[in-house]
């Protein structure tokens, strides 16, 4: 099937009740070693300070990105746009739409992990502003892999036209 129209799509804070089921069932499509449903729900809980988003067309769950705010900074757990669509831009709004959210509330800086074998991430992240501060070798077991540590610093991307403060998705 191909995909709608990416604006077709709406951002909204993920729902645990309403979204869960369909976040854990597009973690396990997109992942090789994939969180359960279980640590998924865990890092959704309210004292952990979760900031977490899904993208719905219609009712269906597209996109999700569940992270956790530490302090003055958001620490990116897990992103993914279900596979049906998947380059069509939904990644991109649905990254904006989380750092400008976060932007909004004091974040000054985000930080995640992606493997050295997914260009697609890198690609994704670097566009964003983020950029490649470490590496954890051996990070990953299924399959092996190292991890790239990326950051954000809102101050180094406050100028530039991929500012997220500069743009307007719609969060709902
Ligand atoms: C990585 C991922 C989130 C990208 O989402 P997406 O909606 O497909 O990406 P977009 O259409 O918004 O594309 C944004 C940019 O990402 C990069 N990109 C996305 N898919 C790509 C691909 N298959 N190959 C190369 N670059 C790619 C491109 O730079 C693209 O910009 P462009 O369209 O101007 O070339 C998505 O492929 C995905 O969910 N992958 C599986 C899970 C995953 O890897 N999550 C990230 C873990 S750190």
């Amino acid at each position: 099937m191909p995909p709608p129209e990416p604006c077709t799509c709406t951002i909204a804070r993920l729902a645990p009740a309403r979204d869960l089921d369909a976040v854990a069932a597009i973690e396990a499509m997109t992942f090789p070693s994939p969180w359960s449903r279980a640590m998924l729900g865990a890092a959704l809980a309210p004292s952990l300070r979760p900031h977490a988003y899904v993208t719905r067309s219609d009712q269906t769950v597209t996109a999700y990105c569940i992270g956790q705010l530490v302090v003055d900074e958001l620490h990116i757990h897990t992103f993914a746009v279900h596979p049906t669509w998947q380059r069509a831009g939904l990644g991109r709004r649905l990254l904006e739409a989380v750092l400008r959210e976060a932007e909004s509330v004091g974040i000054a800086a985000t930080t995640l992990e992606v493997r050295r074998s997914n260009i697609a991430a890198q690609r994704l992240y670097e566009s964003g502003g983020f950029a490649q501060r470490g590496v954890r070798r051996g990070y990953y077991r299924v399959p092996p892999d190292d991890a790239l540590v990326y950051w954000r610093r809102r101050a180094d991307v406050a100028s530039t036209s991929r500012s997220p403060s500069s743009r307007s998705p719609s969060v709902s």
